[in-house]
């Protein structure tokens, strides 16, 4: 993450309303098979070894798990272990074998959707990962080797979790594996900076099944997606680690649901951290909501049973809140709910408070 202030959406100035309805229509709450199942959230798999356990915890939680070309953990594995939706990450490399290698695997392996992502185009000035050094594969630097040192459990899951891979690259490019190489470099030298709309058409028509652009910003992309065939989008700034300064991806969703909402699915990707997050999301128009810091930190702390710890409080949230809005079921979620604070107003009340 670059500029974390700019990433913060202007969430903060809708208030989620119960308006009118509320207690009205809770006599007939009905939420089955829609919250109780967490699907209209996406758990995006990050690359590293502790995929099997966010795996997992998303099959419980009936929530779709993205896998990225860059995983640690490959498809087939993956596939294998869980039956619940999963998505495939998509990078699109300069080495078109790589390219065709990923997408028969994952089409092998019953992916129900492909994400290409579109914002990597290269690497965001990660100037965290530059600080700590940090490569892929990992790479034994001072202050990594103290940060094994106080958390012995990293070192031996680390020499006793098998060796660190990359499944869907190791056969085409050295890089990320016996290579070490930052996440940005790795974007800015092995993926193909002249990806064009031409290439996403055909990789659309060649995956044949459910295909999503992730990291669209703007209305004009958005139309164009739908034109080459995508069947969704994913309004994403890739958590503000690419585009320092970037809008968030929260504060352009409702001019994106306005131009192609009717056509395809749009989804609310990154800065989603609570339940009325996606609440808020969902309510401007969004489909699903996705992300990957989301549960990260739980994974972190507490591996699976952390996820799942993190999946029940968004899950619980989702119910409390809804029941507080008198909503019985995602669908009655709309901009209805919402109300935009007047932030004239809101300054006007902070000085006349310290004034009095
Ligand atoms: C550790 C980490 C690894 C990621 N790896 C990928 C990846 O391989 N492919 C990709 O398209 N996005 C990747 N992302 C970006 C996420 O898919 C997603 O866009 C971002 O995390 C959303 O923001 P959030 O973390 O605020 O939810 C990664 C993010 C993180 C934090």
């Amino acid at each position: 993450m670059i500029d974390v202030p700019e990433n913060i959406p202007q969430r903060k100035r809708i208030i989620l309303g119960p308006l009118a309805r509320l207690l009205l229509k809770l006599f007939k709450w009905d939420i089955t098979g829609t919250i109780p199942n967490l699907k209209k959230m996406i758990l995006i798999g990050a690359p590293h070894s502790a995929m099997r356990a966010v795996g997992k915890a998303a099959q419980k939680f009936n929530t779709m798990f993205g896998v990225s070309a860059l995983a640690t953990v490959s498809v087939e594995e993956i596939s294998s272990m869980i039956d619940t939706p999963k998505m495939f990450q998509f990078y699109f490399h300069k080495d078109r074998g790589l390219n065709d290698s990923c997408l028969e695997r994952a089409k092998a392996a019953k992916f129900d959707v492909m994400a290409l992502t579109v914002d990597t185009i290269t690497g965001g000035n990660r100037e965290r990962d530059l600080r700590t050094g940090f490569t892929s594969p990992p790479k034994l630097t001072l202050s990594s080797l103290f940060s094994f040192a106080t958390k012995p459990m990293w070192g031996i899951n680390y020499l006793t979790k098998g060796k660190f891979e990359l499944p869907h690259l190791q056969d085409f490019v050295k890089e990320g594996t016996d290579t070490n190489t930052s996440i940005g470099n790795y974007f800015s030298t092995m993926l193909d900076q002249s990806m064009n709309w031409k290439d996403a058409e055909k990789l659309c028509s060649q995956w044949g099944g459910h295909f999503a652009l992730k990291g669209v910003m703007s209305v004009e992309d958005a139309k164009r997606a739908v034109d080459i065939g995508c069947t969704g989008i994913m309004v994403s700034n890739h958590g503000g680690r690419q585009l320092d300064g970037s809008r968030s991806p929260f504060d352009q969703l409702a001019e994106i649901v306005d131009a192609v909402g009717d056509k395809i699915d749009v989804i609310c990707e990154g800065g989603i951290h609570r339940g009325t997050h996606m609440l808020k999301a969902l309510s401007l128009g969004a489909k699903a909501c996705s992300g990957g810091r989301l549960y990260l930190y739980a994974l972190a702390a507490a591996g699976q049973a952390g996820v799942e710890r993190a999946l029940g409080q968004y899950k619980s949230e989702l119910e409390r809140d809804m029941k507080l809005m008198g909503c019985t079921k995602i669908s009655d979620l709309n901009r209805s709910n919402l109300r935009f604070r007047n932030i004239l107003n809101s300054i006007r009340t902070m000085i006349n408070c310290i004034c009095c």
